[in-house]
């Protein structure tokens, strides 16, 4: 089939580079032409493992090219959506300026097919109600149904995720209707069914509430395990103990239960802010309301950390800090809306002498906070630090040997605000190791949080 890919951003790319994978014949378009012509030669312009491979292939078999140019886009028989929906400047809405003026774009090159279908396919995280609207504008045109598909890939797995979903969600206009464009969608993912990935099909609504649902959940769950931390650094608990006891009851389960500075990216944050002003808007506010306090509980803590740095060095001003990591997740160089980004300008809004490092995140972090000390070495980052702190799990800080660390810093001080290193060695080591959620007392055995880390 003739796929079209609309808005070439993190999921449009993946999407696009996936579908031809698929063996599809794939056009992503975007308006940015820097973005294009980095992806039209092969360049990946975000790092996310496995990529570049599925990029590179896609452009040398001709199956896959990239376009600024609406009517390169006008002959094909599926356009999928992915148009990027940020946070509103003005408020917690989510900003669809974007998917509007796509559709508009797209409108006025269709119908170009003398009536054979043609179907929109959004796969945008939207409010409910959005994929009606955008369908009384788009089925005006004869042959066209939109769909909607929501997209629920991780940073970091997105290739996987795209291409071995746990399900595929069929948003139509009317699940007892017509099932032709459930047909054509089916056809684009005929390998993921043959597969045996299960599809749903259900109406616009239901479909658009999956999504968000989804990632209310998640975020959820996590400042659920960041509460209770709270709890545990009052009267003296483990939270690292209590996720992993919590998490062996099958109804619970271990993931998503890792305490630490929070969940950030440019999803779940934005994400429950634009469900809670969705049910705002509807009338239904206080239904959700408790979004309001696990957007809190994660804004929390990140002055957390502050706070705690503050206490293992009598005050932060003046002091140099390493901090390590500023990608919101491992394997990932995605700053947005990152804790650890975020706690290194509280820190330096404090006084602190801070220098941040990371494997691959430094540019974009730069391109944010241009008054940041950066250092892409982590030795380098290391020498000569007062205090070292721990927001970003990569695995090069995973592994890191205390005793070989220690050589390096001022003062064998970390502050791991992943839980994810094994206190006792550290302590053993020379350090003063303090974490999230787990007071002041080095925790015994770490088995707790290996195992949590491997969730
Ligand atoms: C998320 C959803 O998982 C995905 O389904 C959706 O499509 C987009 O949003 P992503 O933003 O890539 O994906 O990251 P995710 O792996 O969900 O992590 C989000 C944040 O939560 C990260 O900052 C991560 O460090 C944090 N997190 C995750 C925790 O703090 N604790 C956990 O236990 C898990």
């Amino acid at each position: 089939m003739v796929i079209s890919v609309i808005g070439v951003g993190y999921l449009g790319a993946v999407h696009a580079a996936a579908m031809a994978e698929l063996g599809h014949e794939v056009i992503g378009l975007d308006v940015d032409a820097a973005r294009v012509d980095a992806l039209q030669s092969g360049h990946a312009p975000f790092h996310e493992p496995g990529f570049d491979e599925i990029l590179q292939r896609g452009l040398a078999s001709g199956k896959l090219r990239f376009t600024t140019d609406y009517t390169d886009i006008a002959g094909a028989d599926v356009h999928f959506l992915g148009l990027g929906t940020p946070q509103r400047a003005d408020g917690f809405g989510a900003d669809l300026s974007h998917l509007e003026a796509a559709t508009e774009s797209l409108r006025a090159v269709l119908p170009s097919r003398d009536g054979a279908p043609t179907l929109v396919v959004g796969k945008s995280t939207v409010p409910a109600g959005t994929a009606r609207t955008l369908a009384a504008g788009l089925e005006q045109i004869e042959g066209v149904t939109l769909m909607w598909n929501p997209e629920f890939l991780r940073e970091g797995f997105a290739v996987k995720d795209t291409l071995e979903p746990d399900r595929l969600v069929y948003g139509v206009r009317d699940p007892e209707g017509p099932r032709q464009a459930v047909e054509m969608l089916d056809a684009v993912y005929a390998q993921l069914l043959a597969d045996g990935v299960t599809r749903l099909v259900m109406g616009y609504e239901t479909a658009e509430l999956v999504k968000v649902s989804a990632n209310a959940f998640l975020a959820t769950k996590i400042s659920f395990i960041n509460a209770i931390a709270e709890m545990c650094e009052t009267v003296g608990g483990d939270v690292t103990d209590v996720a992993h006891a919590i998490g062996m009851d099958d109804r619970i389960g271990a993931k998503f239960l890792r305490a630490g500075v929070g969940f950030g990216g440019g999803c779940l944050p934005k994400d429950i802010r634009a469900f809670l002003a969705s049910a705002e808007e509807n009338g239904v506010g206080q239904a959700l309301g408790f979004l309001r306090e696990v957007d809190m509980i994660n804004e929390r803590r990140r002055a957390k950390v502050v706070e705690l740095a503050g206490e293992m060095l009598g005050t932060v001003a003046g002091r140099r800090i390493t901090v390590l990591g500023a990608a919101f997740k491992p394997d990932s160089d995605d700053v947005r809306d990152s804790p650890a980004l975020d706690v290194a300008d509280r820190l330096t809004a404090a006084g602190a002498e801070v220098t941040v490092t990371d494997p691959q995140a430094l540019d974009n972090a730069l391109r944010r906070m241009p008054e940041l000390r950066v250092q892409s070495d982590l030795d380098t980052a290391l020498r000569g630090a007062e205090l070292t702190v721990l927001l970003t799990e990569w695995s090069e800080y995973r592994e890191l040997d205390p005793s070989r660390a220690a050589g390096l810093v001022a003062a064998p001080r970390i502050l791991d605000g992943r839980s994810v290193l094994d206190a006792r060695r550290w302590s053993e080591a020379g350090w003063e190791l303090r974490a999230l959620g787990r007071g002041p007392v080095a925790p015994a055995p770490d088995s707790a949080a290996e195992a949590l880390a491997r969730t």
